[in-house]
Formats: structure tokens, C-alpha cells, sequence
């Protein structure tokens, strides 16, 4: 079995709500391996769950629970979340699964045995909303810590560290020598910047178990649990291995106990194409996550690539304020692919973004209603109305405009530029609308002189939405679908190659018209919903 291009996100925290941001690093990936499928290449997509950690063990106990017990009933619900995102997911992690746990402790191990790890006593101030020791530079100009680090308070302890010295020259050449290594550029020169500007600091990689012993036990030292970073970073690379990616494990063979058993599998995973990420965790990937695998002898990722934050109405979201935006509520009130659209559509991958109501129904009526949906609606009823649904003879008025639009999608699917390739395609749908205006074909219909024009501008028409649903599956899988349903097309539109024009055979009997994306009154809500008449 060839290699398959990997895509993963990051992993969230089981001890928090999925909301906006989350639902959103989840959709770009999920594009970007529907996409590789559509292009001919097996894709396989990893999402899961962060579960070890000071927050989660105090949760737990919070509310009188087993730390396991706990997960377990949170994990439900995030499991839910991805299913009701419509993610193309090949397998969920999470990290208290045992083939997970087995592969960390063998890193450990392995970096143990070579001497990259090394115990030494440390004093320092200490924040345990965020798990992390803080320094002098996190003080304010009045010697006091910010309120947003928790409680912050003095440790000595000893601890493990992961020598990092000799690993800061050759990280900057390996990212000046590959650009697209960290995407966009600006978080490139962001990493880049930081490192040559800063010496890195050995890495604290264990936490007593007297204080924390939620975690995965340090298999040299048990009086530790390995920082729930390294574990939490190692998943990307855990499920490969232990889903039997031998090439994968190869690096670490010698170093796994008896605990850990891959299936015999022709699986290729390993490297990862592409890591999804958000802003705030950029230095744990595209610094120490290398380092840790470049220190274990395994190869590097291709790309980490960096999203924005979302903020609503201008703040960010927090639960205190009220204002987080609950992706389940928006989905099920507009529907699965309003979400997924508005989201891709609105905000390119790298600077933060603002949702609005407004906004979200503005777009949604917009682009989705107006635009797709009423192309869609009135290209198939009146080649219902004028032909009895049946396809006539291929014509090729818009063969060029949507030729061209097929390969600056591709470009942009390879690209991973989802922004910019809904764009493109949203060209198509204008193109399409305006040549119904210009042709008027239910002017045409009145005249039988007409009747060949009338056959050309129905195919034309008919099969831009063909073409359409085919570049739509990676983004809007269910509304692609619906398409190929109403032009009593069988199977699924996920395979870019058959959007080259002149699909629809002649004689060819389209399904049933029926508005993708009802109108709404844009104040009310989905019970007041009006399936309006489609004008022509
Ligand atoms: N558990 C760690 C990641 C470990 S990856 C080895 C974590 N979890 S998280 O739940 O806090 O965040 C998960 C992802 O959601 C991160 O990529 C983060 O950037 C993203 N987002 C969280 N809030 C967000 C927004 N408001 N907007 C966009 N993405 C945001 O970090």
C-alpha cells in the first residue's frame, strides 16, 4: 500500500465544551482530506482528545469522578460533536487508550536510554490554570502575573528535562530550507524569529505524581507522569504505530513493552502531511514537537498549518461574557453545510476572524440561497418544466468557464487555500446566474424558433450544476449530494476527475427539484422557515 496522505488537528481538551474554534480547525481538516480523496489520493484524517492533565484531574474530582470515569462520559460528547461536523474521520484518539499510552512510553524510553533526559531540582513560579512554570518575562512592570495565568505560586521540585541545546541550529535551517513548513508565511517568520532570537531552555517533561497523577507514568522513574504536552504531541504519531504503520515504528522497535500490539498491516501513514493547528499553540509544534521526534530518530511532519482565532461580535469567546458560539445550535437551526460554508467562506487560514449573526445570515441568504440554491433550483425546473426533466443534447457555451474554474480549484485543494478556492467556485455560480438572466430561457420557452437555443442554455445549465456538486464535496459534502440526487445522478459527486464538462449524457432523466437552502425570514428562526417559490 502506497502512502497515504495524512492529515491531523490538534487534539482538545476533553475538560471543555466544543464550540466555534474547535468545529472550525475540525472543518479545514476535514476539507483538506475529502479533497486529497476527490484528487485520486487515499487520505486518512486524525482528530481526538487531550485527556491527561492537572485540569482534567481536577475536574474530575471536582464533581466526585474517577479521572477515567470522567473522560469517558465527556469523550461522548465530543464524539457526538465530530459526528454532527460531518468529519470524514479514520480514527478518534484519545490519549488514555492504552495504544497510545504504550507508544509514549517507548519514546521515553528510547530518548531516556540515549541520554537526552536528565533529572534536576528546580525553583520556579508556577501557574496551574495553565500547568507551566512562568519566568521572569511573563511578570508584569509591577512585579505581579497576570490574572489570566490562575494562581500562581513558588515550586521547588525536582524534575525531567529534555535537553535542547543542540537542537536549535538545525530546526532553523530546516525550516529556512523548507518553506512550506510552517504555513502561512507569517507564522513561519514568527518561528523563525523566535528561534534566532532566543536560546531554547530544556524542556520540563515530568510532573511529580504527588502532585499530579493523572498522566502517563514515566517508565524509568515512577514517581512521575510524563507533561501532558509531550504526550498530548504524541499522538500523531502513536496511532500510525499502533495501527500498524511499521515503517512508522520501526524507529522506536526495541523500546516498546509487551503492552504494546501493532496488527500486521501494509498501513503507510507516517510522516503526516499536514498538522492543523490554531495560533496559540504554534511553539509546541513547530519547535519541541520536531525536536522530539528529530531527538527519537523519527522523520519530521511536512507541514504545520496555522489557523486564526475566532472571536464573537469583536470579543473573545468566553463562557463568563455568554458569548460563545455553540456550532451543534447553529447546525441545527441552518443546517450542517450553512455552518461548514460560512466558516470556510468568511475566514482564510492564518489571520483571526469575527462571527456576527448578521453576518453568518447575510452570507447564508446570500451566496447560499440566492446564489447556489436558486441556481440550482431554477436550472432544474425549468429543465423540468420545458424538457419533462429530460437532459438534451451536450453543448458547451460554459465548457471554458468552468474548465478554468475546475483547475484553479484543483490548484487551490492542493494548496490547502480553501478560501480561495470557494471563491473560485462561487465565480462559476455567478457566471451561471447571470447567463440564465442573459439568455432568459423562460423567454426562450415562449417561442418554439427557439427550441434548439433553449436545448443549448438547459444543458449548459444543467450541467454547471453537475460540475458544481463535484467541486463542492470536499466543502459541502450533504448539499454536493442533494445536487446529484436532483439530476437523478446515482453515487456519490466525490471524485474531482468526473467534473470535466460534458458529463450529462443526452436523453438522461433528471430526479425532483427541491430548494437546497430554504429562505428565511432573517430575523426569525428555523421554525418560522419559508420554503419561498424560486423566482425564474
Ligand atoms: N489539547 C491542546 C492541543 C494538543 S495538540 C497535540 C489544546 N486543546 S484546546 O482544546 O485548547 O484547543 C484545541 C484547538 O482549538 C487548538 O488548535 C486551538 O487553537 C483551537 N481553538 C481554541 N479556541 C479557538 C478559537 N476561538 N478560534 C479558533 N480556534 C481555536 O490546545
Amino acid at each position: 500500500m502506497s502512502k497515504r496522505f495524512y492529515v491531523t488537528t490538534a487534539i482538545d481538551y476533553v475538560n471543555g465544551e466544543p464550540h466555534l474554534g474547535h468545529a472550525y480547525e475540525k472543518i479545514i481538516a476535514d476539507v483538506i482530506a475529502r479533497a486529497r480523496r476527490s484528487l485520486g489520493q487515499e487520505a486518512f484524517y486524525l482528530t481526538g482528545l487531550d485527556e491527561h492533565g492537572q485540569k482534567v484531574q481536577q475536574a474530575a474530582v471536582a464533581e466526585g469522578k474517577a479521572p477515567q470515569a470522567y473522560c469517558d462520559e465527556l469523550a461522548v460528547v465530543w464524539q457526538a460533536c465530530a459526528a454532527k461536523l460531518g468529519l470524514s474521520i479514520d480514527d478518534f484518539v484519545r490519549t488514555t487508550q492504552p495504544r497510545h499510552k504504550a507508544v509514549v512510553a517507548a519514546m521515553l524510553r528510547k530518548l531516556h536510554s540515549q541520554g537526552d533526559l536528565y533529572k534536576a531540582p528546580y525553583r520556579g513560579w508556577y501557574s496551574w490554570k495553565e500547568e507551566t512554570f512562568l519566568t521572569e518575562k511573563d511578570r508584569r512592570p509591577d512585579g505581579t502575573f497576570d490574572p489570566a495565568w490562575g494562581e500562581v505560586k513558588e515550586l521547588v521540585e525536582e524534575n525531567w528535562y529534555f535537553r535542547m541545546a543542540k537542537h536549535q541550529s538545525w530546526l532553523i535551517e530546516h525550516i529556512e530550507a523548507n518553506p512550506t513548513f510552517v504555513q502561512p508565511d507569517s507564522r513561519r517568520n514568527e518561528v523563525l524569529g523566535f528561534l534566532k532570537s532566543q536560546t531554547l531552555e530544556d524542556l520540563c517533561i515530568s510532573r511529580p505524581k504527588a502532585r499530579l497523577s493523572w498522566g502517563i507514568p514515566l517508565p524509568f522513574d515512577p514517581d512521575y507522569v510524563n507533561y501532558v504536552w509531550f504526550d498530548a504531541l504524541t499522538n500523531y504519531y502513536s496511532i500510525p504505530a499502533a495501527l500498524g504503520d511499521s515503517e512508522a515504528a520501526a524507529p522506536l522497535e526495541g523500546f516498546f513493552d509487551s503492552t504494546f500490539h501493532a496488527p500486521r498491516s501494509a498501513l503507510r501513514l507516517w510522516p503526516a502531511d499536514v498538522h492543523v493547528i490554531g495560533k496559540d499553540i504554534v511553539k509546541f509544534h513547530a519547535v519541541y514537537w520536531p525536536i522530539m521526534l528529530k531527538a527519537a530518530g523519527i522523520p519530521l511532519p511536512k507541514q504545520v498549518l496555522v489557523h486564526g482565532w475566532w472571536q464573537k461580535d469583536g470579543q473573545k469567546m468566553s463562557k463568563t461574557t455568554g458569548n460563545v458560539v455553540n456550532p451543534i445550535e447553529v447546525i441545527d437551526e441552518w443546517g450542517l453545510d450553512a455552518f461548514r460554508f460560512y466558516v470556510l467562506r468568511e475566514l482564510d487560514i492564518g489571520p483571526d476572524g469575527n462571527w456576527t449573526d448578521a453576518g453568518f445570515k447575510a452570507r447564508y441568504q446570500a451566496e447560499l440561497a440566492n446564489g447556489l440554491g436558486n441556481l440550482v433550483n431554477r436550472s432544474l425546473s425549468m429543465l423540468k418544466r420545458y424538457r419533462n426533466g429530460v437532459v438534451p443534447p451536450p453543448h458547451s457555451e460554459l465548457a471554458n468557464d468552468a474548465g478554468k474554474v475546475l483547475a484553479d480549484t484543483r490548484v487551490a485543494l492542493e494548496n490547502s487555500e480553501l478560501q480561495g478556492a470557494l471563491l473560485n467556485i462561487w465565480s462559476l455560480v455567478t457566471r451561471a446566474n447571470q447567463y440564465v438572466d442573459h439568455t432568459a430561457p423562460f423567454k426562450l420557452a415562449k417561442d418554439p424558433a427557439q427550441a434548439k437555443r433553449l436545448d443549448e442554455v438547459l444543458y449548459n445549465l444543467a450541467e454547471t450544476c453537475r460540475v458544481l456538486a463535484v467541486l463542492l464535496w470536499p466543502f459541502l459534502p450533504s448539499t454536493a449530494t442533494k445536487i446529484f440526487t436532483q439530476l437523478g445522478l446515482s453515487g456519490l459527486p466525490d471524485k474531482f476527475a468526473a467534473a470535466a464538462w460534458g458529463g450529462l449524457p443526452a436523453g438522461h432523466k433528471i430526479g425532483e427539484p427541491a430548494p437546497l437552502f430554504p429562505r428565511k425570514d432573517i430575523s426569525t428562526r428555523i421554525s418560522r422557515i419559508r420554503f419561498a417559490r424560486q423566482c425564474y
